[in-house]
């Protein structure tokens, strides 16, 4: 029988295979022009866990898209792994800045990836950590070293607010009784820099529509004498912002946590270049909150930010027309004890106030989910941090994660479980952009660290 290493080595081209197989299907949850191939993503990831030696595999209902459920319980007296992933997708857009199909993964080499990464939608969020968890699984069971029982629960709306799961949670309770829950949906600080995220931003996603008159009006006809709800709406939303970047709502910060000053030089010793993060993004300079670092700024501070305004004409050329209508999305990330529904209500409250008489406005919120920390002591970091160790042949560095995966805070509500962190992506990835990516070495190098945290994990829980 081989090693953990030599059967990953002899499967390389499957796994990457397998992979591809799973990234042309475009599981785009946001678009129910996509809800055949979102569904026959869950068929297939149900496929592979079943071939990979997994039982009770099942595609479970939900009111949204099903939850992919599967276990192989070795000994009911040893500890209970629980993978979290999901098989959703953002959708692609904008197409046209794709340099190749989005949905037909191509390997390229990019500075950052001079091996090669793999070019799709999904690469890395999340089908690509999703699946390390899937061969992993493979390889522990063709080499007789699953050291413990494991359960997976591989979703498909997580990129649309998860509405369904916290639900679903609570019905199932029991099916998932375990240990720790294990993600990889996050990034590291480098592939030379591992990293774990041990806290994670809640997010409040609203829609807000200004209505002016009652029709679209010719610009010169009605223009300067009616309300023009775009010239409204863009001098509100410049509003919620002061000079300082701080947010304006009335108590937007009051529950924020702040941390004490040695918590903030912990965190900022973690390696980080300004020049470096403004080159890949083509800025001449970062901004934001004044008094914060960046890694503060997308860590542990709270924001406010437009994701699309629109309104009047935005067609070929030019049109004179006073537009009755604009809207804007705008989401706010969240920081421990900030609440979404008190961030909600308080949102709604100051956006309507702040509007002038000459239009109405209506607030219309999205979805949201909490901000969470992951404590450092527990045996599940410690076994993340030393299968991490193992590979990357140095220690993880603990960072906090900009982005959002609300049911994070429902495993610790719901299932009194912590979550570990374990990502491998990389946040230039190009997630949620067009040429999404993620590097060979990353998807292998997680394949070979899974295994490592079912290894610690096991043995710690031991002592
Ligand atoms: N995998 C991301 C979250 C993430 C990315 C966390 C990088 C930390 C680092 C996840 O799929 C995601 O995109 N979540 C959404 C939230 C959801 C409610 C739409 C997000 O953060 O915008
Ligand atoms: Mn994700
Ligand atoms: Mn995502």
């Amino acid at each position: 029988m081989s090693t953990q290493k030599e059967y990953l080595e002899a499967n390389k081209q499957r796994f990457l295979d397998e992979l591809f197989a799973l990234l042309r299907l475009p599981s785009v949850s946001a678009d129910v022009k996509y809800k055949d191939d979102v569904l026959r993503t869950a068929d297939m990831v149900a496929d592979s866990l079943r071939k990979a030696g997994a039982d009770n595999v099942e595609i479970m209902p939900t009111g949204g898209y099903p939850i992919v459920y599967a276990d192989k319980i070795i000994d009911a007296t040893l500890p209970t792994v629980i993978v979290y992933g999901h098989y959703d997708v953002q959708p692609a857009d904008p197409i046209n800045l794709w340099h190749t199909p989005p949905f037909e993964p191509t390997i390229k080499t990019t500075e950052i990836h001079p091996e090669g990464a793999i070019f799709a939608r999904g690469s890395c969020d999340d089908k690509g950590q999703m699946y390390m968890h899937v061969k992993a699984f493979e390889v522990m069971m063709q080499t007789n070293t699953l050291p413990c029982n494991v359960k997976f629960m591989i979703e498909g709306e997580e990129e649309v607010g998860s509405a369904n799961l916290g639900k679903f949670l609570q019905d199932n309770k029991e099916r998932y009784n375990g240990d720790v829950i294990l993600i990889s949906d996050t990034s590291i600080i480098a592939n030379d820099t591992p990293s774990i995220d041990c806290g994670l931003r809640g997010l409040a996603y609203m829609e807000v529509e200004v209505t002016g008159p009652n029709r679209d009006l010719h610009s010169g006809v009605y223009g300067g004498a009616v309300a023009n709800p775009a010239n409204v709406l863009s001098k509100m939303i410049a509003s919620l912002h002061d000079d300082n970047g701080h947010v304006t709502i009335k108590g937007f910060y009051d529950d924020v946590i702040e941390l004490t000053t040695q918590e903030r030089i912990e965190l900022n010793k973690a390696p980080f270049d300004i020049t470096v993060y403004e080159k890949d993004l083509d800025i001449a300079t970062i901004q934001g909150e004044k008094g914060y670092t960046t890694i503060e700024r997308t860590g542990i501070r709270p924001t406010l930010d437009v994701n699309g305004i629109w309104g009047g004409y935005t067609g070929e050329g030019a049109k004179t027309v006073l537009p009755s209508k604009a809207y804007a999305k705008i989401s706010m990330r969240l920081v421990p004890n900030q609440n979404s529904d008190k961030v909600t209500k308080l949102f709604t409250d100051h956006f309507k106030a702040l509007a002038p008489a000459s239009v109405k406005v209506k607030v219309t919120p999205h979805h949201g989910g909490e901000p969470v920390v992951i404590p450092t002591n527990s045996i599940g970091y410690k076994a993340a941090e030393l299968a991490m160790t193992e590979t990357y042949g140095k220690k993880p560095i603990p960072t906090r994660g900009g982005g959002s995966i609300p049911i994070v805070a429902l495993f610790k509500s719901v299932l009194k479980l912590d979550s570990i962190l374990m990502g491998f992506g990389l946040d230039s990835d190009a997630l949620h952009s067009p040429n999404e990516h993620y590097g060979l070495v990353n998807y292998y190098k997680g394949i070979e660290t899974i295994p490592l945290f079912y290894k610690h994990f096991t043995n710690l829980k031991k002592n």
